[in-house]
């Protein structure tokens, strides 16, 4: 254990109390000359009491302080509410569980290294990851004075290579280290990635799996639940008032006991390569479907057009790690005004593996039931559609008529 101050001051490191961070506290120290002061972010990851002993390994493996943040209702208000509002799903699939955590992480690492007077911080991340992009940019934006040290991508020591290091100097090796997945967790979802997934080809073994029973585990009768919104947030399950935190926890729980949220997919890194992840999102998956078919009920058609135009924009700037820059922040503009309106409930069925919507309401909706049906309660005024046919058609009358050739 080292206890020696390091010459080059001190450093703030995300700390997880896994095998390389744990590593990485004494290499910090032993290679960089750094009094490294570990910093664990709970954004949900944790089971109670798991964080306090993460705190203590930190210090066992040689770092000269360890500090445990609560951010769990900040990053359910700032950063999953964003997701929602905006339907945010990276390639149309990925919840961006991961991305969203890293801009809270790196903030939270930056007032660490302010309070503790600290000129560098540090992030676990390999190289080949879009993770490091995100901790690194987001410092440049909120701290473009401080260094990031990066260990791991530096050092480059294989997994069993770092073991043995960390054994020939006695520091306490995390038992879970032996898990052939890398695994990222928080009140969004779970991810896995590494190991036999690394071959597209291959199932899932079903021990890659914790937040979502396998479809021949779950129960023959659905379940429905009854989602409301304010302004574009969940705010009650089943009429029952819920903080985000506690809804998207508790939703989490019944979807996923119904198999909802599983994601098998080939993604597109930010580094250039194509990697495949498995993600278990059971609550995201619940609210991103209810909230788009409340937004369908409730948002005017241009706008609901242009949004939609704008969400896949969104979703690949959180995921490039943009999340601190003027173009997010304007984007942010545009979604919360568009989500005035998005106000009602949504009635989901969760039954073998799918979230399906059965009902909305809202007391604003735009569906207008006597514009829209077909019998005798009809207001809608069916010799104007004559006009607005022709209209409508006549450049491609003006068209047939003058050139009318549709090529092929
Ligand atoms: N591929 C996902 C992303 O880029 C998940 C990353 C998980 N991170 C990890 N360190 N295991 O958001």
């Amino acid at each position: 254990m080292s206890t020696q101050t390091g010459h080059a001051g001190r450093l703030v490191l995300a700390y997880s109390g896994g095998l390389d961070t744990s590593v990485a506290i004494r290499w910090l120290s032993e290679q960089k000359g750094y009094d490294v002061i570990a910093c664990a972010i709970d954004v949900g990851q944790a089971q109670p009491g798991e964080l306090e002993r993460v705190r203590q390994r930190a210090l066992d493996c040689g770092a000269v302080e360890a500090v445990v943040v609560d951010a769990r209702d900040e990053f359910a208000d700032d950063f999953v509410a964003h997701a929602i509002r905006s339907n945010a799903l990276y390639m149309g699939k990925y919840p961006l569980v991961s991305a969203l955590s890293r801009p809270l992480i790196t903030n939270h690492l930056i007032s660490t290294a302010r309070e503790h007077d600290a000129a560098a911080i540090a992030h676990g991340c390999t190289g080949k990851g879009n993770d490091q992009v995100r901790f690194e940019v987001t410092a440049m934006a909120l701290a473009p004075d401080l260094t990031v040290e990066a260990p791991i991508r530096e050092w480059g020591l294989s997994r069993e290579a770092s073991i043995a290091w960390a054994n020939e100097r006695g520091i306490p090796i995390p038992v879970r280290s032996s898990s052939p997945y890398s695994i990222d967790e928080n009140l969004w979802g779970r991810t896995a990635e590494c190991g036999i997934l690394e071959d597209p080809w291959v199932q899932p073994p079903e021990e890659v799996y914790e937040r979502t029973r396998a479809l021949a585990d779950t129960p023959d009768e659905p379940d429905e639940v009854v989602i409301g919104f304010r302004e574009g947030l969940p705010v009650t399950l089943d009429g029952k008032e819920l903080d985000l935190r506690s809804l998207v926890a508790e939703l989490d729980q019944r979807a996923g006991a119904h198999g909802v949220g599983r994601i098998d997919m080939i993604e597109d890194r930010l580094v250039g390569i194509k990697s495949r992840e498995i993600y278990e999102c059971p609550a995201a998956i619940t609210v991103l479907t209810a909230h788009r078919d409340l937004e369908d009920l409730c948002m005017e058609q241009e706008l609901a057009q242009e949004k939609r135009a704008l969400e896949g924009r969104y979703a690949q700037l959180i995921y490039n790690g943009l999340w601190f820059t003027p173009l997010k922040v304007a984007l942010d503009a545009f979604m919360a005004s568009s989500q005035r309106f998005v106000v009602g409930e949504v009635r989901i069925q969760l039954f073998k593996g799918a979230a399906t919507v059965v009902g909305r309401r809202s007391d604003i909706a735009l569906y207008d039931h006597d514009l829209a049906t077909y019998d005798e309660a009809d207001r809608f005024d069916h010799t104007q559609a004559e006009g607005f046919v022709r209209l409508w058609g006549l450049p491609t009358k003006v068209w047939s008529r003058r050139q009318g050739d549709i090529g092929g």
